[in-house]
């Protein structure tokens, strides 16, 4: 059988992972990185607090290690993220500026980390997680101080800095009809009738075992019919531990549906999962008893997810 990647190349679309920094150094979790995937995610090294942890102080050596890693392994980077209001430093959160100076500081931000990797970045998301559940504002300090205006000031800056970069929203629990992608599909149509460049929304995807939206493809083609490309950007599929092969076969399913929901939608660049490996994956940290979310097994051995993704993909 071949790769993910053979597969996705196959289809004209991306197949990527999440990335952690420190398992690099792992020659078995570099081997797959490098193999299975034609693009990769930053999952942490390009948040704000990686990146400005002090005002005005940068430090790019992370995202750089991942730029070097994609270069040689010729894969594209999705730039993750520039405006969230989670791995957010205290200095700016807790700043106490007015909405002049967040929004400099913003602009600061975004056109000093775009400018960095000019070139080198497919897509960034430039804002994560605007959305409450109800599909209102969430009202982070952005929103608190500035106002609804700051995603559209952050697509503008966004588009001066890197105008060669694709400019993305993304979010969770959007992945169906929902108050929440009603939210976002409202937002994304309003600020491309205001001319703000957007150019793909990202649909998180942090799935849970049978309880997969059965309408993923109805929503992602809505928002692809308002001329943007649709990607589903941080995939995993949650069990209760531990999984019974069961439950695992199910899984692999689920992750097919998923992976074939975008496909199908005409517009669909791509689907990158959240880590790879079970032994990486942030669930089992945040959903205490929840786990298994992955591709691979806690010893990077295949799991019926990985046929079910190669599956969606039209790899066999
Ligand atoms: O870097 C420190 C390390 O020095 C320390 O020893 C260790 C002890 O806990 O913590 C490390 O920081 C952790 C960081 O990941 C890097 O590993 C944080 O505690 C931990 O909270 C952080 O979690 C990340 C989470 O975002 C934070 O919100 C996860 O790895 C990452 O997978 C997750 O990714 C998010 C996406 O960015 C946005 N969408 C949801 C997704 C899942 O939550």
């Amino acid at each position: 059988a071949g790769t993910l990647r053979e597969a996705a190349e196959a289809e004209g679309v991306f197949i990527g992972s999440a990335i952690a920094d420190h398992r690099l150094s792992d020659s078995r979790y570099n081997a797959i990185a490098s193999t299975e995937f034609n693009s990769v995610t930053a999952e942490n090294v390009m948040k704000w607090e990686s990146i400005q942890p002090s005002r005005g102080s940068f430090n790019f050596a992370g995202g750089d290690r991942l730029v070097d890693f994609a270069e040689q392994n010729d894969q594209q980077v999705w730039g993750h993220t520039l405006v969230w209001h989670s791995q957010l430093p205290d200095w700016v959160e807790n700043g106490g500026f007015d909405a002049a100076e967040l929004t400099a500081i913003t602009d600061e931000h975004i056109t000093t980390v775009m400018d960095h990797y000019e070139g080198d970045i497919a897509y960034w998301d430039v804002v994560n997680e605007a959305f409450n559940e109800d599909g209102t504002f969430r009202q982070s300090v952005f929103q608190q101080t500035i106002g609804e205006e700051y995603i559209a000031n952050a697509f503008r800056t966004a588009a001066q800095a890197d105008p060669g970069a694709k400019l993305c929203i993304n979010d969770y629990n959007i992945e169906g009809v929902n108050a929440k992608s009603n939210g976002m599909y409202n937002l994304v149509r309003d600020l491309l009738a205001a001319g703000v460049q957007v150019d793909c929304v990202g649909f998180q995807s942090h799935l849970i075992l049978d309880s997969i939206p059965g309408d993923i493809r109805t929503n992602l083609q809505r928002f692809a019919d308002l001329g943007v490309e649709v990607v589903v950007t941080e995939l995993d599929i949650r069990i209760p531990m531990p999984a019974d092969s069961a439950e695992l076969q199910r899984q692999g399913d689920q992750f097919e549906s998923v992976v074939s929901s975008c496909l199908a939608v005409d517009g669909c660049a791509g689907v990158t999962v959240w880590g790879f490996g079970d032994a990486d994956s942030w669930v089992p940290d945040v959903f205490e008893g929840q786990g298994a979310a992955c591709l691979y097994d806690e010893n990077y051995q295949p799991k019926p997810a990985y046929d079910g993704v190669l599956a969606g993909l039209g790899g066999e």
